[in-house]
C-alpha cells in the first residue's frame, strides 16, 4: 500500500512515518509541500503520488487562538478535510483523519465512547467536529480517529511544559478539574499502523487507556522523572483562557474490533525512560 501523510511536520505527523514505513511506502508532505485548504493542491498531490490511503495529520491546533481566528480554524479543520475526502473518493482511496476529545462538552461523568453525542464548547472543537462531518459526508471509506492530550519527547505539549516549570519554580500549580486520557504519541502512531491494515472504517476513539486529571498526569510525570518540585492543585478558573475546555473528556471505545492503547501510565513510563536516554 502507498500512504500519503499530510501535515507531516506536526507533533503526530512526524511520528507516523516510522511505524508505517515498516510495512508500506510512505510519502510525507509538510504544510509547505501540501496545503490541505487548497483543493487544487490536494488534487495535484493525489494525482502525482497516487496513494491508496491518505492520513491527515494537518490541523489548526491552537485551541485558544481559534476563538479569535475562527475562519482559520475552519479552513484547516473543516475545509481541508472536505478537500481530502472529496479527492480521496475521486481516486478510490481511503482517508484517515484525526479528531479530538474536545468535540465533547464534558458533562458526562464517565468516559466518552463513539456513541456519545458531541457538543463542543470551543471554536476549535466545533471546527474539528465540522471536519468529521465533511469526511463522513464525502468519503465512506474513512477512519476518524479521536484522540486526546498528546505528548512526546520532542515538541510542545502540556507534559513538556509541566517539566519545564518544575525546573525553575519551587512549586507548580496544575488544575485538578480537567480529566482526560494522556496519549503518548509513539503509542498512537503504532496503533494507527495497526488500524491502517484493516477495513474497520468509521469513528474510533484511540487514546491512552484510562483517565486522570491534569494534576495526576503531572504527578505521574514528576514521579517517573524523579522531580521533587511540589505540585499544588489549582482550578481551571485560576488560569483564564479564551477557550472553554471540557471538565471531563476521558475517551474509551465501544468498537468490537477496538484498537486499544496501553494504560496511560505506561505511556508516561516510556516517555520517562526515553527522556533519561
Ligand atoms: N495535540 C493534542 O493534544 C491533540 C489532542 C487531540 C487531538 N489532536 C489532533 O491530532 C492531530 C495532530 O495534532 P498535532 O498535535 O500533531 O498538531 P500540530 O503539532 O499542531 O501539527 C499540525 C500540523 O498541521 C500543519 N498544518 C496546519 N494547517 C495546515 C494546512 N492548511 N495544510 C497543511 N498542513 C497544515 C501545521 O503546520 P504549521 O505548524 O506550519 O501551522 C502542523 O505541522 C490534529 O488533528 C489534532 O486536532 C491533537
Amino acid at each position: 500500500m502507498k500512504i500519503l501523510i499530510a501535515g507531516a511536520a506536526g507533533r503526530l505527523g512526524r511520528a507516523l512515518a516510522d511505524p508505517l514505513e515498516q510495512r508500506w511506502q510512505v510519502v510525507s508532505l509538510a504544510r509547505d509541500e501540501l496545503d490541505i485548504t487548497s483543493e487544487s493542491a490536494v488534487r495535484a498531490a493525489l494525482d502525482s503520488h497516487q496513494p491508496e490511503l491518505v492520513i491527515n495529520a494537518a490541523a489548526f491546533t491552537d485551541v485558544d487562538g481559534a476563538e479569535s481566528r475562527p475562519e482559520a480554524a475552519r479552513e484547516a479543520n473543516a475545509l481541508g478535510p472536505r478537500n481530502l475526502a472529496r479527492e480521496t473518493l475521486r481516486r478510490e482511496a481511503a482517508l484517515l483523519s484525526f479528531s479530538t476529545d474536545y468535540v465533547f462538552d464534558g458533562a458526562k461523568k464517565t468516559a466518552y465512547d463513539e456513541n456519545d453525542a458531541p457538543a463542543p464548547l470551543s471554536v476549535y472543537g466545533e471546527s474539528k467536529l465540522a471536519g468529521e462531518e465533511e469526511i463522513r459526508r464525502h468519503n465512506p471509506r474513512h477512519f476518524i480517529v479521536r484522540t486526546a492530550w498528546l505528548y512526546d519527547n520532542r515538541g510542545e505539549s502540556f507534559a513538556r511544559r509541566a517539566i519545564e516549570l518544575a525546573a525553575n519554580h519551587a512549586e507548580v500549580r496544575i488544575v485538578d478539574d480537567q480529566r482526560g486520557s494522556p496519549t503518548f504519541v509513539p503509542h498512537l502512531a503504532a496503533a494507527v499502523a495497526r488500524l491502517a491494515a484493516t477495513d474497520a472504517f468509521g469513528t474510533h476513539h484511540i487514546a491512552g487507556s484510562g483517565g486522570c486529571s491534569r494534576l495526576e498526569f503531572a504527578g505521574e510525570l514528576y514521579g517517573r522523572l524523579g522531580i521533587s518540585t511540589r505540585l499544588v492543585a489549582a482550578k481551571t478558573a485560576d488560569f483564564p483562557a479564551a477557550a472553554r475546555r471540557p471538565s471531563n473528556s476521558e475517551l474509551t471505545t465501544s468498537r468490537q474490533r477496538a484498537i486499544e492503547l496501553p494504560p496511560w501510565r505506561e505511556g508516561v513510563a516510556e516517555f520517562a525512560s526515553r527522556a533519561r536516554d
